[in-house]
């Protein structure tokens, strides 16, 4: 079998390992002598970890500049932030926290060498066009979840009535660094830590069974499916006390933010954008309530035309196969292993259901208006997009 053509996106410089926290301050001090921390609005600020860098950065002369977001970033928090210390001289942007704080990061570092408001360089509104100049970023994520160390676009919300999600996208926006400390996350709660692990894996595996997947994203997804296999019931399950499952989490949410830049993803990140511009409803819930039944309804139409997609199903059944823990299963089994384990986990986490959020079968058409089917292996009609909401509501 020959490789069709594919490209593959530059990588951030990666520091993995317990502990690699401690090597923030160097990698700071390589840009300058100035700091923009952005941290979340709560945890890691208040953390012994962070009175202790903020204590080395003020020794070895670094101006420490911060600032913290709380929930998702809106371009408003964007362009406030920036507005703020635009012209301060700061030599590089560091982001610690979960996807909303890496990705608020990542937007100030953007637009700080920037005029004007981030609103016309996304991608929904995508009036001009951003040159890819930037402040030098180094990301550290907290909760192992939506990858954003190693992808190329920040994810911005405006949410209400006419809300949207929306992103600022650039090869050059991939991190300079990510420094990926799986004892950040010792403290992230149980609730977290199943919506992000949720999210790592419905982005592993809708890279993996993507229309635009290479040999090197199918390798590197398939790596990373194993791993949320050894971590994601015990990170959950004893997330403070569970260092290895916590490594196996966040090595596997590098692994899914690596794949989705390059291989793109599915329906399920197809309705992530309405839902969560309409709702308040965190991703990694919108991602962890629809994973399950999407994946049922993608195989039931896949099946239909089964020698049409051989190479869909049979991805999908080594997923299935791998998180079940019983590799000798064959195509139809390891499918139907894939949609129960996944059942299982959502119920045991209890993800939270869509009417949680207030999303009701009236919502349903303005949702469907604005979803899609993203890259995923087979294009859903818009019954079966709606069964999708109409299983999790
Ligand atoms: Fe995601």
């Amino acid at each position: 079998m020959s490789i069709a053509d594919f490209t593959f996106a530059r990588l951030p410089e990666i520091h993995f390992g317990p502990g690699k926290l401690s090597l923030l301050p160097r990698l700071i001090a390589r840009y300058g002598t100035s700091v923009l921390l952005v941290t979340g609005s709560a945890s890691f600020a208040r953390s012994a970890s962070y009175a202790r860098l903020t204590g080395e950065l003020a020794r070895s002369g670094i101006r420490l500049l911060h600032c913290s977001v709380a929930g998702e970033p809106s371009p408003g928090f964007v362009d406030a932030t920036v507005a703020r210390h635009r012209g301060a001289g700061i030599g590089c942007v560091a982001g610690i926290g979960g996807g909303s704080v890496l990705d608020a990061g990542k937007a100030i570092a953007a637009m700080l060498p920037q005029e004007g408001s981030v609103e016309p360089f996304l991608e929904c509104v995508d009036t001009r066009k951003h040159d890819g100049r930037k402040v030098p970023y180094i990301a550290v994520p907290t909760s192992a979840g939506t990858g954003a160390e190693a992808t190329k676009n920040a994810v911005l919300s405006s949410i209400g009535p006419d809300g949207y999600k929306s992103s600022l996208r650039h090869d050059n926006f991939v991190p300079d660094v990510a420094l990926v400390d799986p004892e950040l996350a010792l403290s992230c709660p149980p609730d977290v830590t199943a919506a992000c692990g949720l999210d790592a894996l419905t982005q592993l595996l809708e890279a993996y069974v993507s229309n635009k997947a290479s040999p090197m994203t199918d390798a590197l997804a398939l790596d990373g499916l194993g791993h949320v296999a050894a971590g994601f019931l015990r990170a959950y399950e004893n997330g403070g006390g569970d260092l290895a499952a916590r490594g196996h989490m966040a090595y596997a949410a590098l692994l899914s933010g690596v794949v989705l830049a390059n291989a793109g993803l599915g329906v399920v990140h197809g309705f992530a954008g309405p839902i969560g511009g309409f709702f308040p409803m965190p991703h990694g819930v919108v991602c962890g309530t629809l994973l399950g039944a999407a994946t049922r309804l993608n195989i039931e139409a896949l099946r239909r035309d089964a020698a049409g997609h051989r190479v869909a199903l049979e991805k999908y059944a080594r997923a299935g196969a791998l998180l079940a823990g019983e590799p000798a299963a064959g195509t139809d089994a390891g499918c139907d292993l894939l949609v129960r384990t996944l059942d299982r986990w959502i119920a045991a986490t209890g993800i939270a259901r869509l009417s949680a959020y207030g999303v009701t079968r009236d919502d349903f058409p303005r949702l469907l208006d604005r979803a899609n089917n993203k890259n995923s292996p087979v294009t859903l009609d818009r019954e079966e997009m709606q069964a999708i909401l109409a299983a999790r509501l």
